[in-house]
């Protein structure tokens, strides 16, 4: 993946970063859209998984939506350029201020998880003279069979409304000329592989879509929200996911209504494998039971391992190899980062090239829900980051 003259760029850099490659955020982007547009599918980039600067142009620019989770993420929206119509506002917590701000910038929906936050959303509309379009957040009771951390769709799960509350949220809705249902929103989960996950879920959406249909209501939006997972393990055997059999899916197994568009809520199979965590070897301690490699980045920089046990797969760069054409000898080591937890290690018994001080390793597949899930822990620096197009 990285070439020579990458590698070589790198070295003259201060560590840690996340290289951004930009092409590749491109390059999947036009497949998701060419896959998506067969249908007339609606993609909205779920912020929340990156929001780096530039990032968040590119995606902006190729005219996709975007999903926002806070005030902030839809105020940042705004700014990048995403126009408002395009724009969904989900999250089980939503602030007043949040849905102000929101009902300012006349948003495409509010995902709306609650029957109280629907009487709060109808009521600051009312106040400002608004009509805010709801879509319902179900939770179906669908197990995404992923970590269970990052599952949203059971029964145990905060997120979305019980298909018991629902003749209570028609009734509300009802009460305030301030409130238009346009649709329904779903997410079972993140970093789903089992494409039949969303087979399940297009039962359910149908299921609904007809309790709906039935007692008169015409919605125009079926949001079947985000999940679709990547691969960890082969970055470069799997750089962009398939997006043509998962919307193939939905295609398949949802039954629209004639009238009725599907949107989706992408953010991890968008950006995670353009982006990368380049790190340097701090120190090789060589023990009785274990070898350790420390690195200058740490959980604080990318998380997901310590949060969810997460694979990342770890590779060593040097420019020296792409000379020499081998590797060398094979050595396990654990991967750990220099914040004082335990957790804060990105893998045991990784098989790597001896190493040594100075090396330069990369952590793959980092492009979602690492920066963006960084944090000053143990008074770390900012994070920095380098784009494809500052080292060509
Ligand atoms: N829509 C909703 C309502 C969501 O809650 C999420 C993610 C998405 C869309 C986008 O899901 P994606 O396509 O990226 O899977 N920090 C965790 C992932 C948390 C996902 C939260 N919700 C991780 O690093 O795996």
């Amino acid at each position: 993946m990285f070439n020579k003259d990458i590698v070589t760029a790198f070295e003259q850099k201060e560590t840690p970063f996340f290289y951004y490659d930009l092409a590749l955020l491109q390059a999947t982007l036009d497949r998701a859209l060419t896959e998506a547009n067969k249908y007339g599918f609606h993609i909205h980039y779920a912020l929340k998984a990156n929001f780096n600067e530039r990032v968040l142009r590119v995606i902006q620019e190729s005219g996709i939506g975007a999903d926002c989770v806070s005030g902030n993420e839809v105020l940042k929206a705004v700014e990048v350029g995403f126009a408002p119509e395009k724009i969904v506002f989900a999250g089980v917590g939503k602030a007043d201020k949040e849905i102000l701000a929101a009902l300012d910038h006349n948003i495409f929906a509010f995902n709306v998880e609650s029957v109280q936050e629907l009487h709060v959303i109808g009521d600051l509309a009312k106040r400002a003279g608004k009509v805010a379009k709801i879509a319902l957040r179900i939770n179906p009771n669908v197990d995404a069979q992923t970590h269970k951390y990052i599952t949203t769709g059971l029964d145990e799960n905060k997120f979305g409304i019980k298909t018991w509350e629902l003749s209570d949220c028609l009734d509300t809705i009802k009460s305030f000329d301030s409130l238009e249902l346009i649709g329904l929103h779903f997410h079972v989960g993140s970093q789903v592989v089992d494409l039949n996950v969303f087979k399940s879920l297009c039962v359910k959406v149908n299921e609904f879509n007809n309790w709906f249909d039935e007692r008169g209501y015409r919605l125009k939006v079926l949001n079947v929200g985000g999940g679709l997972g990547v691969n960890y393990t082969d970055p470069d055997g799997e750089p962009i996911v398939d997006f043509k059999r998962y919307f193939e899916i939905f295609d398949q197994f949802l039954e629209r209504k004639g009238h009725q568009e599907v949107h989706f809520e992408l953010g991890r199979a968008l950006v995670s494998q353009c982006g990368s965590l380049i790190s340097r070897v701090l120190y090789v301690k060589n023990g009785i039971k274990k070898n350790f490699i420390i690195l200058d980045a740490g959980m604080t920089e990318l998380m997901r391992p310590a949060l969810y046990q997460a694979y990342h797969k770890i590779e060593r760069l040097s420019s020296e190899q792409h000379n020499e054409g081998g590797v060398g000898m094979l050595t396990h080591y654990d991967v750990v980062g220099p914040i004082c937890e335990s957790t804060d290690c990105f893998g045991k018994e990784v098989e790597l090239p001896e190493s040594k001080r100075g090396d330069l390793i990369a952590i793959r597949t980092a492009g979602a829900y690492g920066e963006v899930m960084a944090s000053r822990y143990n008074l770390r620096n900012e994070i920095r980051y380098v784009y494809n197009d500052e080292i060509a």
